[in-house]
């Protein structure tokens, strides 16, 4: 009994903790920038591998776009257009990631990885890597998929996320997506990180609900297809532009 009274202080505890330390939006919100927005030609995948790198970079190609993938293995990547440019590299390596990022107009991140344990900062550290080529280069936007249950969007994962998932198998790492808010937010690119719920491999619906969204409750779910189809919709679009959207089937 004492022990399950301790586990559920430091679950709560550490929900305060990373709804303190993530983005977290202005009381008064930032104006968008009203610059005129052109649709950006090139963009660069980073996590392209993945389960929503590979939708990010199919969509994209679908869009018109000239795309480059970031991968550490091509093989995984199982597609290929006359648009895709495959880059080998890595996050944590700053001279390819400059590479991939040099020439872009926009950069899409979906990085993850499964290194739960021991505490890594695959995350943070990548993904100033990828802030830091962007600023030198002048590569204006980046959209950053992080995940709901970080800053003001803590607890919107569920009970089952907040008092088991989370506090039990991903405080690690979502403690390293709190840094990763925080790097992207203090950048001077033109940034919105987008926080889907519990991802799936469903198709792409175009019909999905985003802003403040998410449950205290239940665990909301999204399709990496849909998280996809929203992110590239932020490409040419200042409604969240410095902020960070939740979006959940
Ligand atoms: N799973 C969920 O339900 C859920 C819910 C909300 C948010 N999210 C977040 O959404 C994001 C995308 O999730 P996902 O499941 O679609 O992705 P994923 O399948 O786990 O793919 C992650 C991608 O990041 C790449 N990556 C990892 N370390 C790298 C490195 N050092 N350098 C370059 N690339 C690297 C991986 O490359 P390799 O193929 O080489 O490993 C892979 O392409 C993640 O941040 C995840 O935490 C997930």
């Amino acid at each position: 009994m004492t022990l399950l009274l301790l586990f559920l202080l430091y679950a709560i505890a550490l929900t305060v903790a990373l709804a303190v330390a993530g983005y977290r939006s202005p009381e008064t919100p930032v104006a968008p920038a009203g610059a005129a927005r052109g649709r950006p030609a090139r963009v660069l995948v980073v996590g392209a591998s993945g389960g929503t790198g590979r939708q990010l970079v199919a969509q994209a190609l679908e869009r018109g776009l000239e795309v480059t993938a970031l991968v550490r293995k091509p093989s995984r990547l199982t597609i290929s257009h006359p648009r895709l440019t495959v880059i080998v590299g890595d996050v944590l390596d700053p001279p390819s990631v400059a590479e991939a990022v040099a020439g872009q107009d926009a950069v899409l991140s979906a990085l993850g990885h499964k290194r739960f344990y021991p505490p890594s900062r695959i995350l943070s550290d990548g993904t100033r890597n990828v802030l830091r080529a962007m600023e030198a280069h002048r590569v204006p936007r980046f959209v950053c998929e992080t995940s709901l249950g970080i800053g003001d969007s803590a607890g919107r994962l569920g009970l089952y996320y907040t008092f088991f998932t989370i506090p039990l198998v991903l405080p690690f790492y979502y403690w390293d997506k709190t840094r990763q808010e925080r790097a992207i937010a203090s950048s001077s690119v033109e940034w919105t990180i987008v926080r889907p719920g519990l991802l799936t491999n469903g198709p792409k619906r175009g019909r999905y609900r985003h802003g403040r969204v998410g449950s205290f409750l239940w665990t909301v779910r999204v399709s990496r297809a849909d998280v996809a189809d929203f992110m590239l919709n932020q490409l040419d679009s200042d409604t969240y532009l410095r902020a960070a959207p939740g979006v959940c089937g």
